[in-house]
């Protein structure tokens, strides 16, 4: 098991103001698993995300990583486990746009301390894996929204991660980018990478392993 959630509360503000977008998950990731998270707006589905991803921490109930209980890091720790072992794709990409393809797929390699031409080299090779080795040197403006969500995506694999969060990762793609994307996730699913990906379209969900469902910040049946 990589995750387990136990009766996870996330309460943002205090008192009258109070917004309990999480109220009791109780949720597991098992190593290889591609997880579709679906809920209307505001169900929860991003707070659950930042949670499973140490981007965030319970208001309640505890999250344990590898065993780790991510209530009880420090910001450090926190960071550093992002850092090696989670791979994050977000709907607005989210690049540096002063930097090109090449280097924001390094990132987050020389973050981790990797050698500069080990970074390169495999830098070069994921870009490879999503057919954009011709578009290396291109900036993100220089990208279309489909090209720049592949580049999001080689950076997510740049640390080997043990798992990939990914927030509706389509939600600024037309249907035939999207569905490349949702396609490139399969294929990493089927080499063994464990993803959580939430998304608003329940066509895109057709091959994962495992479909949940929120509402008003619960799940809506039993979630394993
Ligand atoms: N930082 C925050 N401060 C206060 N309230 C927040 C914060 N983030 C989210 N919320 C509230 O928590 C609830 C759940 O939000 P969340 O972003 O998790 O929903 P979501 O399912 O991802 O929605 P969407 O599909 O629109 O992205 C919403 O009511 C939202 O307004
Ligand atoms: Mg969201």
């Amino acid at each position: 098991m990589l995750i387990k959630a136990t009766n996870v509360w996330r309460t943002y503000g205090l008192g009258e103001t109070a917004v309990h977008a999480l109220r009791g998950i109780v949720l597991t990731v098992s190593q290889g698993e591609f997880i579709a998270l679906l809920g209307h707006s505001g169900s929860g589905k991003s707070s659950l995300l930042h949670l499973l991803g140490a981007m965030d921490v319970p208001t309640r109930g505890e999250v344990i990583f590898k065993g780790e209980d991510i209530g009880k890091m420090n910001q450090r720790q926190l960071a550093d486990l992002r850092l090696r072992c989670i791979g994050f794709i977000f709907q607005t990409f989210n690049l540096i746009p002063s930097l090109n393809a090449l280097e924001n797929v390094e990132i987050p390699m020389k973050l981790a301390g990797m050698k500069r031409k080990a970074a390169k080299e495999k830098a070069e090779y994921l870009l490879e894996q999503v057919h954009l080795a011709d578009r290396s040197k291109h900036l993100p403006s220089q990208l279309s929204g489909g090209q720049r969500q592949r580049v999001a995506i080689a950076r997510a694999l740049a640390n080997d991660p043990d798992l990939i969060l990914a927030d509706e990762p389509t939600g600024n793609l037309d249907s035939e980018n999207g569905d490349l994307i949702v396609d490139l996730l399969l294929k990493l699913h089927q080499g063994g990478r464990t993803i959580v990906m939430v998304t608003h379209n329940p066509e895109l969900t057709r091959d994962v392993s495992r479909i949940v469902y929120m509402r008003d910040g619960q799940l809506l049946a039993k979630a394993g």
